[in-house]
């Protein structure tokens, strides 16, 4: 097990690449995804995409009912938004490339989500709400997207320009 450095930075070139997908479902894949776990739990993050620990692949781990009983991590690799609904959210977010920096960004209020478990099989999740968002912030880290992009104006930031 290994704590990973995160990279920063909203012009940094790794976290702006768009991701590859994974072919191979390899030992070596399942030893980052336990990394890339063992790191979100160690920063307090509720996700983590591979760019951000400078890989560019398409993985990312998400927690799911955040500190409630049936709490549980998921690892994705290669995530496909197959689904959106047209109800919208707007809710507060973070991110660990991003220090300190906070905003309201809208989401998607419902997805269902295709990806490969660590084995390679094909799963598909439908979610909401806060399950929702943390996939769509993750699932954007794959492409170059960071949440400042979409950030919803009038918000936190622009008090720095006082
Ligand atoms: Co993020």
């Amino acid at each position: 097990m290994a704590i990973l450095k995160i990279i920063t930075g909203e012009d940094n070139k790794i976290l702006r690449t768009r991701s590859s997908v994974v072919l191979k479902f390899d030992a070596r894949l399942k030893k980052f995804a336990r990394d890339l776990k063992e790191t979100m739990i160690k920063r307090d993050g509720l996700g983590l995409a591979s760019p951000q620990v400078a890989q560019n692949i398409r993985v990312i781990v998400v927690t799911f009912n955040y500190k409630r009983e049936n709490e549980r991590i998921v690892a994705m690799v290669n995530p496909d938004i197959v689904e959106k609904s047209d109800e919208m959210e707007i809710g507060e977010e973070g991110c660990l490339s991003l220090p300190g920096r906070f905003g309201k960004v809208t989401r998607h209020k419902m997805i269902v989500v295709e990806f490969s478990d660590l084995e390679g099989i094909k799963q598909v999740l439908k979610l909401a709400g806060l399950n929702a968002r943390v996939v769509q912030h993750e699932c954007d880290h794959l492409d170059g997207v960071l949440f400042v992009d979409k950030m919803v104006k009038g918000e936190k930031e622009e008090n720095l320009l006082i």
